[in-house]
């Protein structure tokens, strides 16, 4: 049986953290799905880790409702959110309301999440209106990295906190049913998760949020380009991938692989017919 959004915010009632990981593919979204998972992001995030952008910018709707098809297809349990891309949600409600429709209609998701606070609310008011849920994402966003001057810590003095106290709150006014705290000190974090009924999940928002979120790329060691000081590496893929695929390259150069194990036979007769026919 699917996850629920009812489901995922009994989890704060209860007291019971909720683990969230980002998956792009079907095999990722294949093993979190069978590991109980209860939250997949198909995260934007993909345009750094696995197109190798420099940002989230670059990343369209065709791409991401590509990876979130391929997502669904590998998670039959977890509640699946899609991350709408950086200005699908803005310009227009009308384009905001299609693009979210396109993420359940077309990608299978059952939930997408947008960037902002206050100035979106608007907007996540008349999706949710239209039965789409909606994950709210303050602190930082990625999408604003130009108008934040790069990767930094948000709400570190009073006004910027306030503020995201104030966003985190007119979200949920707005029907989010839950919102991810995104770099933002532990304390604040802390606050921001007492002052809403719907669950916080933080990254690199400390321990005091309902719930995590993390890039599967960062926790399995697989991005080398640059390790996040919120993520911790639970494996070293990108290592063990390169030297798995470096026995592969000298075995092929030794004529060590394929042995007959990974080779397919054929009758004798045939095999003498065939040489027979082409004398
Ligand atoms: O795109 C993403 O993976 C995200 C998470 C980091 C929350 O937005």
């Amino acid at each position: 049986m699917r996850v629920t959004i009812a489901e995922i915010q009994e989890m704060k009632r209860k007291g019971e953290k909720i683990p969230m990981l980002t998956a792009y593919d079907y095999s990722m979204a294949r093993i979190l799905d069978e590991l109980g998972v209860p939250l997949i992001l198909v995260g934007d995030s993909l345009g750094m880790v696995v197109l190798g952008y420099d940002s989230t910018i670059p990343v369209t709707m065709e791409v991401m409702l590509h990876h979130t098809r391929a997502v669904t297809r590998g998670a039959k349990n977890a509640l699946v959110v899609g991350d709408m891309p950086f200005m699908t949600y803005h310009a227009e409600t009308s384009e905001a309301l299609h693009n979210a429709a396109r993420f359940l209609q077309e990608g299978g998701a059952q939930a997408v999440k947008l960037e902002g606070g206050e100035t979106v609310a608007e907007t996540v008011r008349r999706i949710v209106a239209c039965g789409i849920p909606v994950m709210g994402h303050i602190g930082l966003t990625p999408q604003s990295i130009h108008q934040l001057s790069g990767f930094r810590v948000q709400g570190r003095d009073i006004s910027g906190a306030r503020e995201l106290v104030r966003d985190a709150q007119v979200l949920e006014e707005a029907g989010a049913f839950s919102i991810v705290l995104e770099c933002v000190p532990a304390p604040l974090a802390r606050i921001i998760t007492d002052s809403v009924s719907i669950p916080t999940i933080g990254i690199g928002a400390g321990i005091h949020c309902d719930g995590q979120v993390q890039v599967i790329h960062d926790l399995l060691g697989l991005f080398a380009d640059f390790v996040p000081k919120h993520a911790k590496q639970y494996a070293k893929l990108y290592g063990l991938i390169k030297e798995a695929v470096r026995e592969h390259v000298d075995e092929v150069k030794a004529e060590a692989f394929p042995t007959p194990e990974h080779s397919f036979g054929m009758r004798e007769e045939v095999v003498r017919q065939l040489l027979e026919g082409m004398r």
